[in-house]
This record gives structure tokens, C-alpha cells and sequence, in this order.
């Protein structure tokens, strides 16, 4: 079991604030490969997230492998291309348009992915990956690296086909890919609305 006192603290921590306020969607990468202490590091602060009924309902694949990302990239381009024969929402039609341009890599060329699995089914357990997801994200930040979640390689990485190539029993849910890697240039940030306050008594 992991302790809060046993956890890493990643170098060059900054503030929660600033990590918050640093985070961009980055899809740059540079060619190096983020090193296993650091994604060790990453999945510590992943699991120190709250966690509905203390469940930890999460588990993690890591893929570092350049030709499986790239073969479930094509995987992913693939079965856009197969859905944009069909009836579209607005959503897969902007999907289908994105992946069908040439050259596109759904992870953007990252040398590494996470996913985050959700090991049963339960009311919170899609909340406590996403949780799970973000204190990654912001440790992500916080390290140096830049990241992604990658929804659009969801329903491939749930395919019976793709949970036997990555060992991922069958019971489990794949919830939150997201790619890891060191940003090759500034992201520049991307606004917000204000919050939008619907009732303060
Ligand atoms: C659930 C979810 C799914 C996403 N899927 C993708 C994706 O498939 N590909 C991608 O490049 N970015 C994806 N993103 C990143 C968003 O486009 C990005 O977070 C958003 O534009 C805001 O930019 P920011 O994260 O830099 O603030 C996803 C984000 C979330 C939260």
C-alpha cells in the first residue's frame, strides 16, 4: 500500500495554483521518453486523489511502446473512418473531419500513454478515475511535462480485440486516456467562460 508519506514529491513542484493555471492540452511532444521513475511518481499522485467509499476503484496500463501507440492510433483513425459512413452526431462528424486528416496521430506523438481503467462498475467510479486523472495531470505539470487526455481513443481501447493485446481483463473499463510527454514548445492557453453562478443565497 502506498502511504501519503512514502509518495514522491516530482522536482520542481510548483504551486496546486499555479499547476492549475499552467495545464495546457499539449500536443507537441519531443522525442525523448518520459523515465519509469517519473511515471511511478505520476501514478502515486493519480491514486492519492478522493475516492468515493475509499473504492480505489482505478488501475493503470502504461504504453511506451512507439509501434502498439502507433498501430492504436491507426486503430482509433480506422474505426472514425468506419463510423463516418454511418448516421453523425455534430461530435463524431468533427471527430471523423480531425482523423481523416493525413498524417494525424491520435496521440499526437507522445512516447507515452496512460490509461485509466475502471476495474468494476459503480456510481462514482467514472468520477473517482477522472479525479484520479487530473491530480496526474496537474503532478504532470507541476514535473515539467505536458499532456492530453485523448477521449477520441476510448471505444477502440475498449474493443474486446485491444483489452486482450494490452493483458486488461474484460471486466474493466478503459475511462481516461491520456497521453505524457515533454512539450516541445509553449501550448498557449485557451480561455475560459467566467463561471457562470447559478444561484450564491
Ligand atoms: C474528456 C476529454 C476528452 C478529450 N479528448 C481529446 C482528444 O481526443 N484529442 C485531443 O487532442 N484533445 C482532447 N481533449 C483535450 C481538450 O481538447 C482540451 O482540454 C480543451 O480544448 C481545453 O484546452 P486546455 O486543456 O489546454 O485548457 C480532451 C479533453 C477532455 C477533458
Amino acid at each position: 500500500m502506498i502511504t501519503p508519506s512514502k509518495s514522491v514529491k516530482p522536482e520542481g513542484s510548483m504551486s496546486v495554483m499555479d499547476a492549475i493555471y499552467h495545464r495546457r492540452a499539449v500536443r507537441h511532444y519531443a522525442p525523448q521518453t518520459v523515465d519509469s521513475g517519473i511515471i511511478r511518481a505520476l501514478l502515486d499522485a493519480a491514486v492519492h486523489a478522493p475516492t468515493a467509499l475509499h473504492e480505489e476503484p482505478w488501475a493503470f496500463a502504461v504504453i511506451q511502446d512507439r509501434n502498439l501507440l502507433d498501430r492504436l492510433s491507426n486503430g482509433v483513425i480506422e474505426a472514425a473512418r468506419r463510423e463516418a459512413q454511418g448516421p453523425q452526431s455534430a461530435h463524431e462528424k468533427h471527430l471523423a473531419r480531425l482523423l481523416s486528416q493525413p498524417d494525424s496521430h491520435v496521440f499526437h506523438d507522445a512516447g507515452t500513454l496512460i490509461v485509466i481503467y475502471a476495474k468494476f462498475p459503480g456510481p462514482f467510479v467514472v468520477a473517482d478515475c477522472w479525479l484520479a486523472a487530473e491530480n496526474l495531470m496537474l503532478a504532470a505539470c507541476a514535473s515539467g511535462l505536458g499532456t492530453c487526455v485523448i477521449g477520441s481513443s476510448v471505444p477502440t481501447l475498449n474493443t474486446p480485440s485491444w483489452k486482450a493485446e494490452l493483458k486488461i481483463p474484460a471486466a474493466m473499463t478503459a475511462v481516461a486516456p491520456i497521453i505524457v510527454g515533454i512539450p516541445a514548445d509553449e501550448t498557449p492557453p485557451v480561455s475560459r467562460k467566467p463561471p457562470e453562478i447559478l444561484t450564491w443565497e
